[in-house]
Parts: structure tokens; sequence; C-alpha cells
């Protein structure tokens, strides 16, 4: 906040003294070359060492302006981050790479928990606006309220980040001081696919030529949920294999949401469920704790699979109790969005159709497990 009102008064002092020095000659002296002004100017020697001395004070202040923004980008500007709800297991990794990094590099952070309430996290940007900070790191609420975030942010001429939950490119493409981070929903749903596809009988525990799954979503507002939910299976039909949903609900990326869901599907699909997916690590923990209440063996006469890589998951698919989950790498996240904020910061723009920058999921199993851990 400081910095940047410190950049604009060091940036306004420097034109003020520049249009001085270029006006205060004889009205013949060109405007352009202040270093010439003086001589080529009627005026006397004291009159020449005034204007000479703006001159000097003129480049102070520019080299001034210039420190400053260079101190704003590199060292103590201020950050406003805004985490959709802090209770999320994801976002808190998430939020403390954030955090881990950006204060490494000497800015003043402040988080906010959105508490899954947009109309409080607008308040929450407009808070960050009426204190000046530098930049914005914005995880929506509500992807549907990203034209609002948008505009808001534009409005106030405020470099920001999105994160974890893209709006459209057309959406973005309404402000250049914009750029979303984070990675393509589509290639971890075809990872967890792909896991079940790797299994010895491709997912057909009971050998009945189709594979019969529940599909644990996250909330389904988001486009992750979204996406996992349709290329997780859109892989096994790809691959020619018969599928049969049984369920489908939404767990909003809850733990006790996803064992509640599982349990009740349990009790009633019995064996017939071979497979279980979740769009996160969060749920399928909770549909483990119901897998297991159930007396039923993951990988045994059950598969599961989930997403993100959390510690808990890692350490299940270790001990066999998941079949597999997917990487979704928070610290490249948060790598990427401070670096593409510090562009930013910089002076960057970015064009229209060019303002997503992914991170690249990793597909995690036995085998690989002790990489991530
Ligand atoms: C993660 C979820 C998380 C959600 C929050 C997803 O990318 O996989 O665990 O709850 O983001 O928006």
């Amino acid at each position: 906040m400081k910095l940047s009102k410190k950049v604009i008064a060091a940036v306004m002092a420097a034109m003020m003294l520049f249009s001085l020095t270029a006006c205060g000659g004889n009205s013949s002296t060109p405007a352009s070359s202040t270093d010439d002004a003086a001589p080529a100017a009627d005026t006397s020697n004291d009159e020449a060492a005034v204007v000479d001395e703006a001159a000097d004070d003129a480049e102070q202040a520019a080299q001034e302006a210039a420190d400053s923004a260079a101190a704003a980008v590199g060292e103590g500007g201020n950050i406003g981050v805004c985490i959709y709800k802090f209770d999320d297991a994801f976002m808190t990794t998430y939020r403390n790479a954030l955090q881990e990094i950006l204060e490494g590099k000497g800015y003043t952070v402040t988080f906010m928990d959105g508490k899954n309430d947009q109309a409080e996290q607008n308040n929450q940007i407009n808070n960050f606006i009426a204190q000046g900070v530098d930049a914005l790191i914005i995880n929506p609420v509500m992807t549907s309220a990203a034209d609002q975030i948008i505009a808001t942010v534009k409005d106030a001429g405020v470099p920001t980040v999105l994160i974890n939950r893209e709006p459209t490119a057309e959406q973005m493409s309404a402000y250049d001081k914009l750029v979303y981070v984070g990675c393509d929903a589509r290639q971890s749903g075809t990872m967890q696919g792909e896991l079940i596809l790797d299994t010895v009988n491709k997912g057909d525990i009971n050998g009945d030529g189709k594979v019969s799954y529940i599909m644990i979503q996250g909330d389904p507002e988001n486009i992750d949920a979204q996406y996992r939910t349709e290329f997780s299976v859109k892989a096994l039909t790809d691959a020619g294999i018969e599928v049969e949903e049984l369920d489908l609900q939404r767990g909003d990326w809850d733990r006790n949401k996803g064992q509640e869901i599982a349990q009740n599907d349990l009790a009633k699909f019995g064996d017939e469920i071979e497979v279980v997916f979740c769009n996160n690590d969060d749920m399928a923990i909770g549909a483990l704790q119901a897998i297991q209440a159930a007396g039923r063996t993951v990988n045994e006469d059950i598969y599961l699979v989930g997403v993100d890589a959390l510690d808990a998951a890692l350490n299940e698919v270790a001990n066999g109790n998941m079949t597999g989950t997917v990487l979704n790498d928070a610290k490249g996240q948060a790598e990427g969005a401070v670096a593409a904020m510090e562009e930013l910061l910089g002076g960057k723009t970015y064009a229209s159709g060019e303002q997503s920058i992914y991170v690249d999921y990793v597909k995690v199993t036995p085998d690989n497990v002790t990489d991530f851990q």
C-alpha cells in the first residue's frame, strides 16, 4: 500500500519537475530536450542554474520512483490473499505454501477466510483495495462470481492472480492485469480413470463385463468437480470399458460428507460397487472409513481413488488402502502464482486467451508414492 502510493507520488513529482523544467525557460525552448534548455534559452546564468537544478531533481525523483517500483516487486510489497474457505484440506496446504514463499521473498501478506460466502469475500476484496494492496491473489468462493470480481479489481487497477477455481478465458479477457494459475482438471480426471485401468481386472472385480462405480463429487459449481467427474469415467469408456453409474452425489470436497455418502451407498448397493471415484482425497479418506467399517478391503474387493495427494492419502496409498491418487501440486501452483504476480507487478500484461497458466498433475501409485512423501 505504502509503496504504490510512494511510487505514484514519486512519478508525479518527477513529471511535475520535468514539465516545470520544460516550461521554465523561454517559450522557444524545446520541451523535449531539458539538458539543452538553458544554453538555448535567452536567460541569465542564475536562471540557467535553477533550470539545471530542477532537471537534477527530476532525474533523482525518477530514480526514486524506479527504486520504489523495484522494491514493490522484490521486497516489502503488501499482498492480499483471499481463500474461499480456510477449512478446506487442500487449500490449507496451498495457503501454507503461499505464505512461506511470499514471506520468504519479503512481502507483507494478509490472508482472509472467505468462509465459503461470496458476499463476505467481496467485502474482503474491497477492503484490500481500500487499504491499497500492491497485488491480490484470489481463490474465488463461486466461479460464477468471476465477472464481478474481475470488474472490481479492474476498476481499482490492482494486479490480480486467480487461483484454484478457473473462470472462462472470455471472463478473464476483461482485464489484462489478471491471470489464472491452476491445473487443467480434465487431466486429473483422466488420470483417475487410468489408475483403475491399470488394475489387474481394469476395475471389473466381479467379472460381469462392466465397471460399476459410485462418484462422490466436489462442489459441482466448481469446474474441477465437473471435469474430474466427466473425465475419470471417460478414460474408461474411451478404453472400450462398459460402465454403470450406481450413484453420483455431491460431497462438497468434505471428508464427513464423503464418509456419509459411501456409507449409505455401501449399505444400498453392497458388493455391486467395484469402484469409488472421489473428486478429492479428503472425501476419499472419508469414504475409506465407510469402506473399512463395511468390512470391505481396498484393492481386493473394491477400488478407491482420489485427487490431491494429501499426506493422509499418500499414507493410505502406501499402505494399500487407496488404489491411487493424483498429485494436485499445491507448492508448484503457489510458486506459479507468485511468479505470475511478480510479472504483473513488473508491468506485464496478459493477452486474451493467454491468461491461464497450468501446472501438471501427476499420478500417484504404490510404485512411486515415496517420491511424494
Ligand atoms: C481440490 C479440492 C479442493 C478444491 C477447492 C480442488 O482442486 O482438489 O481438494 O477442495 O480444489 O476448490
